[in-house]
């Protein structure tokens, strides 16, 4: 496998405060090479601290929002205002404090009663988002991970059926004993395709997991987020000290 690419962060602050930076160099970028922004991001508790400081920073309020195209990595399939909610968590975190325009923000639909149509029409929108015919897989210019202590990352849960939905762009996760909620997902083709993904991980909890991760033999199965070894290259591990305390 190739080396990861291991950026550690002070703490937690320091974490957001460089993963903004990171996402203000990946849309500059693409908007100058391409004349547009497209990236999804994850929910969780990791993320938040992210999402405030970038709404927050002065250089993000001066990009070209109306170029940004705001995707998500997964939902929970709950109500947009619900607590649990990673649209939510976005929306009062970032897009409400941003100029986006809501055309371009392109949340997972949770409404409907058939979650399958649901992440059909997800599909859908990122087909039309990036001009891609029935068949085609969206190129994102960044992707935003978490990694969960089990080693899940999007909602690509161990030994999870939709670790094997690569024939589709995004997914719907049934809950079960240890998932509380239905989910929809993007899925492997899509985060590899990405040009640039960074994982974030923060705090001691997942000290074990990321160890388990980086040393351990290739296991997608055990582990979903080995899926980027092949891409690793493109992947930066923004990590804090805490949880990197048995790598660094
Ligand atoms: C979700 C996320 C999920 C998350 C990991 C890490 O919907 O929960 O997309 O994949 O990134 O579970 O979550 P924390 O950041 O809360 O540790």
């Amino acid at each position: 496998m190739e080396q990861p690419h291991i950026e550690i962060a002070r703490d937690s602050q320091d974490l957001a405060e460089r993963m903004v930076q990171l996402f203000l160099s990946a849309a500059q970028d693409a908007v100058s090479s391409h004349g547009v922004f497209r990236t999804a991001l994850s929910g969780g508790r990791t993320p938040e601290r992210f999402l405030e400081r970038l709404a927050n920073t002065p250089e993000a309020h001066s990009l070209p929002w109306g170029g940004v195209h705001l995707f998500w990595v997964d939902e929970r399939y709950v109500p947009s205002d619900s607590q649990a909610s990673n649209y939510r968590l976005v929306a009062e975190t970032l897009v409400r404090r941003i100029d986006i325009p809501q055309a371009n923000v392109h949340q997972i639909p949770t409404e409907s009663a058939d979650m399958n149509a649901a992440a059909r029409a997800y599909e859908r929108v990122m087909r039309k988002v990036f001009g891609l015919e029935e068949g085609g897989i969206p190129q994102f210019d960044l992707i935003v991970l978490g990694m969960g202590s089990d080693g899940h990352t999007a909602s690509l849960f161990p030994d999870s059926p939709a670790l094997r939905c690569v024939d589709r762009l995004a997914c719907v996760v049934r809950a079960g004993a240890d998932l509380k909620f239905d989910r929809i997902t993007l899925t492997k083709p899509v985060l590899l395709a990405a040009r640039r993904l960074v994982v974030l991980v923060s705090g001691g909890e997942k000290a074990r997991i990321l160890e388990d991760v980086l040393t351990g033999e290739p296991d997608e199965m055990r582990y979903p987020i080995h899926m980027l070894r092949p891409v690793m290259e493109r992947v930066t591990w923004l990590v804090d000290r805490e949880a990197a305390g048995l790598v660094a």
